[in-house]
């Protein structure tokens, strides 16, 4: 399987993230590069069965334009070209690429010319995704055009012979029709490319490489309860069992029965036999916390806080060889490999000190994608709750609480949180409501005036938020039904003390952010 692989060189597109998704949705594994981080002796050394040039901001002819190395083109390699990626293989082979006389964005109809390649797929007239200012007004020699729009004269041309196929449109984004189809076909018939990227496979061979890596090494997992520290949990359960210990600190600002649900997965008669140490720390970090107001300083309180008692519980378990770690393939991407454009403002409370002396860090999900994390939970047999969780933040509902955090507060907004999860969940269930990509209660820290049987009140308000996203980096308010939004506000008010009113926010990040802090 060593070369059954897809090779991506990123030119600074929106979308490069996801043609490597959708190419390991093949199941076909894809690796994702800069365009300056891979020379030709790397592309020769991986021999990758296919290349693909992703889209690009820039003009394939500037100066200072991103491009590749001409002998890629004679390694008889197939390349497929997407947007900048299809004007710089028209350019560097001899083609002419002009500024559009109109520029195309969003969803277009392409006229299908040719179907004897890449386009087999197609309708006579395609919907296709656009976002381009520059245009190939003329292919290279060798090549058909296989498409056109009435803007733009070549949407889609190949050179079957030397296997080179470019698409000006968007393959990958949904609203193109028939997107995923052009790249199966790309992939699997034009490259050839065995289907063996498979999370059952991936399992089998990590926790084979795993236990041949840690030997009888002891490993340290700080243990979050998300997502991808559960996975490696369960990966590493699986791979070394008795020399794991997960360490899984509970800061008291965790979701309502967040602590035991992770306690009864990963603890005593759980699903896994390991080591599992639960820190109950709330109150230090109540303590610590007190006085504290400012976002800033409440994520910086608690993110040391943890480091210190991790460290503290480090050093108990003593002589540790390895460290483990949740690191996905974004987070590598985002750190050099691909581009480095798009930068996570936040760090996980699990940022961890490097003093705290091991041998090596083990990152055993470095190569998959989100989805796939999920998909290898299920396939080690971590229960839905956990596999399909939502997105939470380092900081917990520390975050999620205006102004200062204390026990009571944190109550309160486990309470309301739990209500409004439960009835969304309801009404997910029914079919009524797509589930949001996340939602929750936060705490306003603001009182207001109410009455309740016939007395005055002066208590909190709860502002409900659910956004719908890709990528969290930009989100829009989702659209709950009224009447799951009039049960939860009702139940809250009812239900938890010291509540009397509650808010939707109906804000979109931008201008907002996700969290409230
Ligand atoms: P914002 O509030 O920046 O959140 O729009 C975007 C996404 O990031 C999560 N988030 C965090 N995750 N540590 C994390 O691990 C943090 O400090 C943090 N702050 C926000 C947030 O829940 C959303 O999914």
């Amino acid at each position: 399987m060593a070369n059954n692989r897809i090779l991506i060189i990123d030119f600074g597109g929106q979308y490069d993230q996801l043609i490597a998704r959708r190419v390991r949705e093949c199941c076909v594994f894809s690796e994702l590069y800069n365009h300056d981080n891979i020379g030709i002796e790397k592309i020769r050394a991986i021999d990758p069965k296919g290349i693909i040039f992703t889209g690009g901001p820039q003009s394939a002819y500037g100066e200072n334009a991103p491009t590749v190395d001409e002998e890629i083109f004679r390694l008889g390699i197939p390349i497929l070209g997407i947007c900048y990626g299809a004007q710089l293989m028209a350019y560097r082979l001899g083609g002419e690429i002009n500024s559009a006389p109109t520029s195309e964005y969003g969803r277009t109809e392409v006229t299908i010319d040719d179907r004897e390649g890449l386009l087999r797929t197609a309708d006579d007239v395609n919907v296709c995704w656009m976002s381009h200012t520059d245009y190939i007004s003329r292919p290279p020699e060798g090549f058909v055009i296989t498409a056109h729009t009435e803007d733009c004269p070549v949407a889609g041309m190949e050179d079957r012979q030397r296997r080179f196929y470019a698409v000006q449109f968007h393959p990958e984004v949904e609203h193109t029709a028939h997107g995923f189809e052009f790249l199966r076909t790309f992939v699997l018939d034009i490259c050839g490319c065995a289907q063996d990227w498979k999370m059952e496979s991936f399992a089998e061979t990590q926790i084979k490489a795993l236990r041949e890596k840690i030997g009888t090494g002891k490993v340290l997992l700080a243990l979050s309860g998300g997502v991808d520290s559960s996975v490696v949990a369960a990966l590493l359960a699986k791979a070394i069992g008795p020399q794991l210990t997960c360490v899984f600190v509970d800061h008291g600002l965790l979701r309502k029965d967040e602590s035991a649900e992770v306690a009864a997965v990963f603890g005593e008669g759980g699903l896994f036999d390991l080591d599992f140490v639960k820190v109950d720390a709330a109150k230090r970090f109540y303590q610590r916390l007190a006085g504290a107001v400012a976002p800033e300083d409440k994520r910086k309180i608690i993110g040391e806080e943890f480091i210190r008692v991790f460290e503290e519980e480090a050093k108990k378990i003593g002589a540790v060889d390895y460290l483990a770690q949740g690191t996905i393939y974004p987070d590598v991407i985002e750190s050099g490999l691909g581009k480095s454009a798009v930068i996570k403002s936040h760090h996980n409370v699990g940022g961890l000190p490097d003093y705290v002396d091991f041998r090596e860090i083990i990152e055993p999900l470095r190569l998959l994608f989100k989805d796939e994390v999920r998909q290898l939970g299920r396939e080690l047999g971590l229960p839905e709750e956990i596999v399909s969780r939502q997105p939470f933040p380092g900081p917990g509902l520390g975050v999620r609480i205006i102004g200062e955090v204390t026990a009571e507060k944190c109550r309160i907004v486990q309470d309301a949180d739990a209500i409004y999860r439960e009835e969304i969940a309801k009404a997910v269930a029914e079919g009524r409501m797509k589930e949001p990509n996340q939602y929750f209660a936060a705490l306003t820290n603001m009182q207001t005036v109410g009455v309740m049987g016939d007395f005055r009140t002066y208590d909190y308000a709860i502002a409900l938020r659910a956004v719908t996203t890709s990528d969290f980096m930009t989100a829009e308010a989702a659209e709950i039904p009224w009447d799951v939004l009039q049960r939860a506000m009702t139940r809250i008010v009812n239900e938890v003390d010291h509540v009397n009113r509650v808010f939707y926010d109906l804000t979109s990040k931008p201008p907002g952010t996700v969290e409230m802090e």
